[in-house]
């Protein structure tokens, strides 16, 4: 997993949150909701909320955390509701977040899978960071479902997301 610019993210136990989130995962580690697709979502999430001046923090527990509860590769609509709850379980013991945090998070992954764009830096740089990657189910990104910056990064993300770029 590509855990660059480390030194620029907020403090947490990143290394037990991702055992802990392995050692439940029902699915495939190398299918299409595995560890690599967090790690992409987190890349872009990231470069997304810290130009955007979202809260980077629930940026990246989201990247690890909303595909985490799926029960299956294709039609899991609960599977946002069930790490919402996952998320609730393990606040205070791999990461703290404050209520308005905690909230904001909860809210990205209900309504990660709606296609909706919303106007929170936050939660929006959440929602970014996973549809750029649906470059690796053959999907292109559309510019309608995301924000003005991550538009802009819809290239480059699906090339990533066919495994033809490490950037
Ligand atoms: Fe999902
Ligand atoms: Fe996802």
């Amino acid at each position: 997993m590509d855990l660059e610019s480390l030194e620029s993210t907020p403090d947490f136990d990143r290394s037990g949150l991702l055992s802990h989130i392995l050692d439940q995962f029902k699915i495939s580690r190398h299918g299409a909701h595995g560890p690599a697709h967090w790690a992409r979502v987190r890349l872009h999430g990231l470069k997304l909320g810290r130009s955007r001046g979202g809260d980077v923090l629930v940026v990246e527990l989201f990247a690890f955390l909303h595909d985490s509860q799926r029960l299956n590769e294709y039609s899991d609509r609960l599977h946002g509701s069930r790490a919402a709850e996952f998320a609730v379980s393990l606040n205070g013991r791999f990461f703290d977040l404050q209520t308005e945090q905690l909230d904001k998070l909860c809210y990205a992954m209900e309504h990660h899978s709606g296609g909706v764009v919303h106007t929170c830096a936050t939660i929006q740089s959440c929602w970014d960071g996973d549809r750029l990657d649906l470059g690796r189910v053959g999907i292109k990104p559309h510019k309608d479902y995301l924000s003005v910056e991550a538009a802009k990064m819809i290239a480059s993300a699906t090339r990533m997301s066919k495994g033809l770029s490490s950037g």
